[in-house]
């Protein structure tokens, strides 16, 4: 009855389908003293009901030179990996920092992200860690270019940067580097692996993921802090790929099949790394 109720009120107010933003903006008059009953609504209103109103955590500005070690040491705490590292490098730092509620959540959720969930390299974990962080504080519509900064970045820059100096955990000195041009830790490793002759067991490559993971808590920071000011702007725009392939394949062009924005080139050009392996292969 609840849901019914302010339903039906909201629509009487013609606010209906106004995301929260619109009214958080401050656009339309008195919406603060009308939705302060929110979170006690969405408490008590039954299924899909959560305790706070939707995305509605305050975020607060972190220093990203503080974090990055954190974010590295993470990584190796219990073996907890990428996701957690830099999860804990973002609101762990707020709950250090601000007490509750960030220091309420059980960061080991974030455990899953390891090795691309569950050892499934799918998504990379440090990715997951930092996107789940924003989704705590932004909803789709704001949350979504911040995403799309944070992969693309990470598609196009050369890891890892992090240097652990003497506090190192794995191995020490200079890493070598390399461009995944995915978001996907499968990608993402392999192409390492190939590059510097590591095998993905090894000792570097577990140090390697470890600096990855304090890399994207700062870029992920930075974006976090930018967009706490107003100042947030997108820097790493689409590769060529996704523009050109997207002329045909996205929604309402003739090959309207296309699903997701990762840069098409490490699946789809036709390299010798992606060619057919169950012919001709030693
Ligand atoms: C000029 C339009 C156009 C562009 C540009 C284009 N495609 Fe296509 N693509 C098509 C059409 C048409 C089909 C076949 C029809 C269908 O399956 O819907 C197709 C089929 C495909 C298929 C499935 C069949 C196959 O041949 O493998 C894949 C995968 C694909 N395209 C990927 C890409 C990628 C990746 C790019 C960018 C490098 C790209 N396409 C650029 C029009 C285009
Ligand atoms: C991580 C690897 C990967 C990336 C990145 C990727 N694709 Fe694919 N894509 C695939 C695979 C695998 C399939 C399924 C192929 C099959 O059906 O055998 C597929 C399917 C498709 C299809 C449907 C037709 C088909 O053959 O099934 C289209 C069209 C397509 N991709 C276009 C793109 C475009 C455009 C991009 C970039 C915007 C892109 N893909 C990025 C791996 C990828």
């Amino acid at each position: 009855m609840e849901r019914m109720n302010r339903r039906t009120m909201l629509k009487t107010m013609g606010v209906l389908g106004c995301a929260t933003g619109c009214l958080a903006g401050g656009l339309l008059p008195g919406a603060g003293s009308v939705l302060a009953p929110e979170p006690a609504m969405a408490a008590t209103s039954g299924r899909f009901a959560q305790k706070d109103a939707p995305f509605s955590w305050k975020p607060h500005v972190l220093d990203a030179g503080v974090c990055a070690p954190v974010a590295y040491d993470g990584y190796w705490h219990q073996g907890y990996g990428c996701g957690y590292g830099v999860f804990y490098a973002i609101v762990g730092m707020m709950g250090e920092q601000h007490g509750a509620p960030y220091n309420q959540f059980p960061f080991t959720m974030l455990e899953v992200g390891k090795s691309g969930i569950s050892d499934w390299g799918t998504i990379c974990g440090a990715l997951l860690g930092a996107a789940s962080a924003f989704a705590l504080f932004w909803g789709r519509k704001e949350r979504d270019p911040m995403v799309a900064e944070l992969f693309r970045w990470y598609e196009q820059t050369a890891f890892p940067m992090h240097d652990p100096g003497t506090a190192f955990k794995g191995v020490g000195g200079a890493l070598p580097t390399s461009v995944s041009h995915s978001p996907l830790c499968h990608v993402s490793v392999g192409r390492w692996c190939q590059a510097s002759g590591f095998a993905e067991k090894s000792k570097e490559r577990g140090e390697r993921c470890a600096r990855i993971t304090a890399d994207v808590a700062v870029k992920a920071i930075a974006i976090m802090n930018a967009k706490q000011a107003g100042a947030f702007a997108v820097a790493h725009g689409d590769p060529a790929s996704v523009t050109y392939c997207g002329e045909c394949h996205n929604p309402g062009k003739q090959s309207p099949l296309l699903k997701g924005k990762m840069d098409c080139t490490p699946c789809h050009s036709g390299s010798p790394h992606t060619a057919d392996k169950f012919r001709n292969h030693p």
